[in-house]
């Protein structure tokens, strides 16, 4: 495979071949998840509840993103690489979004963009698109918002605000977005809205008609449990598999019989001779 692009994820979606994308926010996992064939990586400001532990997104900073964009590239050879754009980081001024974008892509190494809500924030948008960023919008279930929303829940249930996030999709694909991720909305909304834009959709809590899909990687691994959405299929159990590890290593610790000859070193007999 090689490697991912703005260009191929237009290519995908005109051959009907669905776009694969998890988030990661480290050098190691990055690496699997390349080396298994993943279409993209997002560097998702989840990563301030997942890896961080915060209640919810907004304590993110640009800083945040960009340390974990440092490691993500570092792991990944062919996987398009997404810079998530925390709260407050595009919504100040256009100066300062292109200054914050602009980051992310120069110190980070991400290859694009994504950041939440459409008309509202469409000027910022249309500015980074004009400094040579790709944008990835994000509509429906904003986490961002979560105080406006009071709470992670579905939205575009009721005829305004489906019509609402419809027609933020198509401005946004109208300024030059190159995908939109569509999170939390009713499967059939986001299959309307997926007929209507030529650029592909990448549903998170949005049904099977999207143009591809995305996870965190904490939530389908098993790993974080401290909240699991409905959407989360969770593909492995990884902490049972990390609580066995632990009570065996702690086990073998308190009792001697970790470590064994074969994970020691060893030292000459006449060296040792001269040291009792
Ligand atoms: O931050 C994140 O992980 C995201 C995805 C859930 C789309 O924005
Ligand atoms: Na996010």
């Amino acid at each position: 495979m090689g490697k991912n692009t703005v260009r191929s994820f237009w290519e995908m979606k005109k051959n009907n071949e669905k776009i694969t994308m998890l988030t990661a926010y480290d050098y190691s996992t990055a690496k699997l998840l390349d080396e298994a064939g993943i279409n993209s990586l997002l560097v998702g400001d989840s990563l301030g509840m997942v890896v961080l532990g915060y209640e919810n997104t907004l304590q993110v900073t640009v800083d945040d993103i960009i340390h974990h964009c440092k490691a993500v590239s570092r792991g990944s050879q062919n996987s398009l690489i997404v810079g998530d754009m925390p709260f407050l980081s595009y919504h100040i001024s256009i100066e300062d979004t292109i200054r914050n974008a602009g980051r992310i892509i120069q110190e980070g190494n991400a290859h694009c963009v994504k950041l939440e809500g459409g008309k509202d924030v469409i000027d910022k948008v249309e500015a980074l698109i004009k400094a040579q960023i790709p944008v990835m919008g994000h509509i429906g279930l904003t986490p961002q918002s979560v105080n406006m929303f009071g709470g992670f829940t579905v939205q575009g249930k009721n005829e305004e605000d489906a019509q609402k996030i419809i027609d933020d999709a198509l401005l946004l694909e109208k300024v030059g977005v190159f995908s939109i991720v569509l999170e939390g909305i009713p499967a059939k909304l986001a299959e309307i809205i997926t007929n209507k834009l030529t650029i592909p959709t990448i549903g998170i809590g949005a049904g099977n008609k999207c143009d591809g899909q995305v996870l965190v990687i904490n939530d389908m691994l098993g790993i974080y449990s401290d909240f699991t959405p409905k959407f989360v299929k969770k593909y492995a159990n990884i902490k049972d598999e990390i609580n066995k590890g632990l009570s065996n290593y702690i086990e073998e610790v308190k009792n001697g019989s970790f470590p064994r000859p074969e994970h020691s070193f060893s030292i000459a007999d006449e060296i040792l001779e001269k040291l009792y």
